[in-house]
């Protein structure tokens, strides 16, 4: 069996270079979200969106993806130090890539900041059994509630190869364009 492309680096809080999580926390109040679920793609090491939805009265809940060893070891941390904020925040270690939909619950909002940037070239062989990005949409967008929120980041190094995948993603029918917030591209479910 292959090994797990997770992710050797890990990525501290830097909002002057990768602002998209503490935009996505004021969106969340702009919007005055209250009691949702939230699926967040890429934690760093500052659980910026977890700690914030946790301990903001909101009643909002995050359950959130890492592929690296040091964020993940960063959650246990956090968790260890600060129990209450595991009752709303839940961070995972695996590859988004190998995503089961048996495993996922659905969503109220789902962050896609990263799509594109972390595909490998065996993601999507039979040897690896994963997803490639546009699937990886559609399982995410399949797994959003009617009515509920995908957002994908602007300024995100790899926007360029995603932007084509969600303009066809676009055309199928399943989403609104809201419009953009701040570094954020806002799209809607609507059936
Ligand atoms: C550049 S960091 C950004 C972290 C955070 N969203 C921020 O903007 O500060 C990219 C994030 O994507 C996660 N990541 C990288 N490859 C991934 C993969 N294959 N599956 C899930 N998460 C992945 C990393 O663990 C990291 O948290």
């Amino acid at each position: 069996m292959l090994k797990m492309n997770y992710w050797t680096d890990k990525w501290d809080l830097h909002v002057d270079v990768c602002p998209c999580d503490v935009h996505f926390n004021d969106w969340v109040k702009a919007r005055k979200l209250k009691n949702k679920l939230i699926y967040h793609f890429g934690t760093g090491t500052h659980h910026v969106i977890g700690i914030k939805q946790a301990t903001n009265k909101s009643g909002n809940a995050v359950f959130a993806i890492t592929a690296s060893k040091e964020e993940y070891d960063s959650y246990v941390e956090l968790s260890t130090n600060k129990a209450k904020v595991t009752k709303s925040y839940l961070a995972y270690f695996g590859d988004i890539y190998l995503s089961n939909p048996k495993l996922l619950p659905e969503f109220d909002v789902v962050t896609m900041f990263h799509l594109c940037e972390f595909f490998f070239p065996n993601t999507a062989s039979k040897a690896y059994g994963g997803l490639d990005d546009a699937k990886l949409l559609d399982l995410f967008t399949a797994k959003t509630k009617p009515g509920g929120y995908i957002l994908f980041y602007t300024r995100s190094i790899a926007y360029p190869r995603a932007f084509p995948i969600i303009e066809k993603w676009a055309k199928k029918g399943h989403v609104k364009r809201v419009g953009e917030f701040k570094t954020l591209l806002v799209y809607r479910k609507t059936k």
